[in-house]
C-alpha cells in the first residue's frame, strides 16, 4: 500500500470545526419536516459509529496498521458529526430524544453478528478487502445523501454545516476507496467482496430503526432528475472498482424499495 499517504491523511484528521456557525440563525429559516426526519436519522447513524465499530474490532481489521490508524481517526470524526447534527437540531427546536437504553446485555442477534464477523475474518484473508469496499460504498452514499439534503432543504446554516461534514466524508470515502482498489486486485478478494455486496448490501441503517423510515428519506433526497443523476453517479463510481463493473447498487435498491416497491425488505 505504498501509494497511499497515510501521514498526510492523518494530519488532516480532526474534530469538525464549527467556528463561525451562528446557531441563533438556525430557527430564523424554514426547515422542512422531511429534512428534520432525515437529520434525526443521520444523527443517529453518526453518533452510533462506535457501535458499528465494536464488531469490527474483534476482527483482523485492526491487524493492519494503516487500517487501524484510519479507524481511530474515522470514529473520532464521525462522533463529532453526530454532536454537530444534534446541536443543529436542538437549535432548530427539534432536540434529539434520548435513545432508549438496551435492556441489560446485548441482544442475541447482536452477539451472533459480532461472533459471525469475527469468525469470518479469521476464516479468510479477504476480510479487509470486503470491509474497505463496504466502507467505500457507505461513505459515498452518505456523502451523496448530505449533498442532496443540502440542496433539497435549502437552509443556509444547514448548508454551511453540511459542507463541513462533507469534507470529512469525502476524505473517508477516499481512504476506503483507495484501499479497496488495491485489495480487490486479487481476484479471490474481488470475488468474495462482490458476492457479499450482491447478497447483503443495503444503505447504512437498513434493517435497524423504524421500518419505512429509510425508504421515506431516500424518496425525499433522491426525488426527480437531479436525484436520479446523483444515484447513478454513486453506482458508476463503485463500478470502477476491480470486479464490480456490473454491480447493482443504489439505483436498484431505490427501484425496489423507494420507488413504489411494496414487497421489498431490507437487510444489513
Ligand atoms: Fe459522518
Ligand atoms: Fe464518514
Amino acid at each position: 500500500m505504498t501509494t497511499f499517504d497515510l501521514d498526510g491523511w492523518v494530519a488532516r484528521s480532526g474534530a469538525l470545526d464549527l467556528t463561525g456557525i451562528d446557531w441563533t440563525e438556525v430557527p430564523r429559516h424554514p426547515l422542512p419536516a422531511q429534512a428534520v426526519r432525515t437529520l434525526l436519522y443521520m444523527q443517529d447513524i453518526e453518533s452510533h459509529t462506535i457501535v458499528y465499530l465494536r464488531s469490527l474490532l474483534a476482527t483482523r481489521a485492526i491487524d493492519d496498521p494503516e487500517v487501524s490508524t484510519f479507524l481511530a481517526c474515522w470514529l473520532y470524526e464521525e462522533t463529532f458529526h453526530g454532536i454537530a447534527l444534534a446541536r443543529f437540531l436542538e437549535a432548530a427546536g427539534h432536540a434529539v430524544p434520548p435513545r432508549p437504553k438496551p435492556h441489560g446485555q446485548e441482544s442475541l442477534s447482536q452477539w451472533l453478528e459480532a461472533r459471525a464477523t469475527a469468525l469470518l475474518s479469521r476464516a479468510w484473508g479477504n476480510f479487509c478487502a470486503v470491509h474497505m469496499t463496504w466502507g467505500a460504498i457507505n461513505e459515498l452514499t452518505t456523502l451523496t445523501g448530505y449533498l442532496r439534503l443540502k440542496t433539497v432543504a435549502g437552509h443556509p446554516v444547514l448548508s454551511d454545516l453540511l459542507e463541513r461534514i462533507m469534507r470529512d466524508e469525502s476524505r473517508h470515502f477516499f481512504f476506503y476507496y483507495r484501499q479497496a482498489e488495491e485489495r480487490l486486485r486479487r481476484p479471490a478478494a474481488a470475488g468474495v467482496a462482490r458476492f457479499l455486496v450482491d447478497h447483503f448490501w443495503g444503505p447504512v441503517g437498513s434493517g435497524v430503526g423504524v421500518p419505512g423510515e429509510l425508504e421515506l428519506m431516500a424518496k425525499y433526497l433522491f426525488d426527480g432528475e437531479e436525484g436520479q443523476i446523483a444515484i447513478r453517479k454513486v453506482d458508476e463510481t463503485i463500478r470502477r472498482l476491480p470486479g464490480f463493473a456490473t454491480v447493482q447498487l443504489l439505483e436498484t435498491w431505490m427501484s425496489r424499495h423507494a420507488n413504489g416497491g411494496r414487497n421489498g425488505h431490507s437487510h444489513r
